[in-house]
């Protein structure tokens, strides 16, 4: 049985921390519930991590669901997360239904995710009253990043904080069953998160928040010269992965790799046949 949002619940009612991690293919998706992490999201940060471009913009609601459902089919056991693409739910309420309605049906996903507060509301609560469960994510919304003018802290003077406060409390309102508080600062992150039931899981908004949540490349320093100032590289797996790869390259130019170890043989028999055949 997967966890649910019941579950997540019961985890923020028991006071106890969150974990949420990024998830994109059959490695991360195994190696993420492997570790016993509950909620694995495929969020559009596939865009930068995957696909290679500088925004998560170009990514498109087909790219998702073929993605959740290779994170859904690598998984038991973790509640799996699609996270709507840009522009796929902001158009009308309708268009969100149905896109959110695809994620669930063809891939397979326990809830979406979705960026926006007080705007986004009125189809939150359309898609939970249909048996959609939503995730809310305020604060740095990347999908918004043009608007936003670069990646950067948001809630950082009263009015824009009172914004964010309203926009949590309206996603929270309309059904969202948690709220993502992306690059907050810390003191904002932990107002929010004493005001509201559900819980709040930040990325960049402090320690006070009821979980977290980071990107796969990010935690294991997948990417050697790259990494955001609010994740924490766990491991230099990228230096390590580097270091094998170009020692590979050495070992095949020496002759020095494959060696009897990684080659099979044939019978002496065979190859006396075969020799006869070719001569
Ligand atoms: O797309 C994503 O990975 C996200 C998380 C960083 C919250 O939205």
């Amino acid at each position: 049985m997967r966890i649910t949002i019941r579950d997540i619940q019961k985890m923020k009612a028991a006071g106890e921390l969150i974990p949420m991690l990024t998830a994109y293919d059959a490695t991360s998706a195994y190696l993420g519930e492997q570790a016993g992490v509950p909620m694995l999201l495929v969020g559009d940060s596939m865009g930068m991590v995957i696909q290679g471009h500088q925004s998560t913009i170009p990514v498109t609601l087909e790219h998702m669901i073929y993605h959740s459902q290779i994170v859904v089919r690598s998984t038991e056991k973790a509640m799996v997360i699609g996270d709507m693409p840009f522009m796929s739910y902001k158009v009308s309420t309708e268009q969100a239904m149905q896109n959110g309605a695809r994620l669930m049906q063809e891939a397979g996903v326990g809830a979406i995710k979705m960026e926006g507060g007080e705007f986004i509301a009125p189809t939150i609560e359309h898609m939970v009253r249909a048996g959609i469960p939503v995730m809310a994510h305020i604060g740095l919304t990347p999908q918004s990043v043009n608007q936003f003018g670069g990646f950067r802290v948001q809630g950082k003077d009263k009015d824009t904080a009172e914004q964010l406060i309203c926009d949590a409390q309206a996603v929270q309102d309309a059904g969202a069953f948690a709220v993502v508080l992306e690059l907050v600062p810390t003191e904002l992150a932990e107002e929010i998160t004493n005001k509201l039931k559900i819980p709040t899981i930040g990325i960049g908004a402090g320690p006070h928040c009821s979980g977290q949540v980071q990107v796969f490349h990010d935690l294991l320093g997948l990417f050697p010269s790259f990494g955001p100032r609010h994740s924490k590289k766990y491991a230099d797996a990228g230096q390590v992965m580097k270091d094998a790869l170009t020692q590979y390259v050495s070992e095949v130019k020496a002759a020095q790799f494959p060696t009897a170890e990684n080659s099979s043989k044939m019978s002496q028999e065979i190859i006396d046949e075969i020799h006869r055949l070719w001569r």
